[in-house]
């Protein structure tokens, strides 16, 4: 008999529902949030209320999508923490409530861990190979950048992260110093398509072991900017291309030096990309040719499942329910 899991997804700015049967996707909806795009950042207050104002919405379309009545549902997964404390209530609180009303069980979600396990997921009609355990996965995304060993579905071992600024927030940063609308990842990675990567050098910080540190690149990349704009106020408009080019050269050198050293200390034959900014062309690319000279098989999410998502929430799910890892009401979300 199939197992039929709603997902839920609130912990930062996209109020996402998603229904799963098994391992497969029948639906999966995102609402993003607009409204920080002017703030350049998300503001935790306003994230809050817009999940209060999506959440019923995106659920009630979830289920239509996938054409499940909510009466069929074996569980119900929702992000639990990692993320904004006023953004994980409203799902939490809403998994609860829906919970309680149908009967049925409830199980809480790692972000982090979702992001990993979105690569067991699979489209209608589709069965994609799956990374073997154990493997290495990077997943980088607007608050976090970590390098995991992934050893079993719920045994994953931190190997290296950020001391600072995480990938994503680089990329935010640098498009804000650009006068670019956040999330600037997507439109970094746009204009870096047309421009020159080596044309102006940024300096990768060399932090020992397999942590990263991204704070230094930002600040060069400020100061930079802004003593050319003293010379050229037409400095970023002249040369756009180029400097996201460049700065996102810098960040994806920056990740694959660590995936490079994490292949000599770690035996896994499958290197794995998860989370918001394995998105990035620039970053697939570079993974992509270094798994192939290391000759690892190399694990890429499809687009659609890179940023947050609850199918994501729900596979997660789908896996503690075999397990029968189920939580009471009492649960609390958790913000770090
Ligand atoms: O995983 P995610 O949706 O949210 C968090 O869990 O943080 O990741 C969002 C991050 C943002 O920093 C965004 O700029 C970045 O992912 N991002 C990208 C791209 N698409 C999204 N960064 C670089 N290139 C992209 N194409
Ligand atoms: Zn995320």
């Amino acid at each position: 008999m199939s197992t039929y899991i709603l997902g839920i997804e609130s912990s930062c700015d996209d109020t996402s529902a998603a229904v799963i049967q098994d391992n497969v996707i029948l639906s999966n909806v995102i609402a993003s949030q607009k409204i920080h795009a002017e703030y350049g950042g998300v503001v935790p207050e306003l994230a809050s209320r817009a999940h209060q104002q999506n959440i019923i919405p995106v659920v009630d379309t979830a289920l239509k999508r996938a054409g499940v009545a909510k009466e069929q549902l074996s569980a119900i997964a929702f992000t639990n923490g990692p993320g904004l404390l006023g953004s994980l209530l409203v799902g939490n609180s809403f998994a609860k409530s829906m919970a309680f009303t149908l009967g049925i069980p409830l199980v809480q979600v790692n972000h982090l861990q979702a992001h990993v396990l979105a690569h067991f997921l699979d489209k209608p009609g589709e069965e994609k190979p799956k990374p073997r355990f154990p493997f290495l996965c990077l997943t980088v995304s607007g608050g976090h950048t970590l390098l995991l060993k992934v050893n079993d579905y719920f045994d994953m071992e931190k190997l290296g992260g950020t001391i600072d600024d995480a990938a994503g927030e680089a990329f935010d940063k640098a498009a804000k110093i650009l006068g670019l609308p956040y999330p600037g990842g997507p439109v970094i990675d746009k204009y870096a398509k047309e421009g020159d990567p080596k044309r102006f050098q940024f300096a990768v910080a060399h932090i020992p072991g397999l942590d990263y540190s991204f704070s230094g690149l930002k600040t060069s990349f400020l100061y930079f900017v802004r003593d050319n704009l003293k010379e050229n106020p037409n400095f970023i408009e002249e040369n756009l291309p180029d400097l996201c080019a460049s700065m996102q050269y810098a960040i994806v050198k920056s990740l694959t030096d660590k995936v490079k050293k994490a292949f000599k200390e770690c035996d896994c034959q499958d290197l794995v990309l998860a989370g918001g900014v394995s998105a990035n062309s620039g970053l697939r690319d570079a993974m992509s040719d270094l798994a192939r000279r290391y000759h690892r098989n190399i694990f890429l999410p499809p687009l659609d499942l890179t940023t947050d998502n609850a199918a994501m929430v729900a596979v997660c799910g789908y896996f503690k329910y075999q397990k029968g890892e189920f939580v009471g009401y009492d649960i609390a979300p958790y913000s770090s």
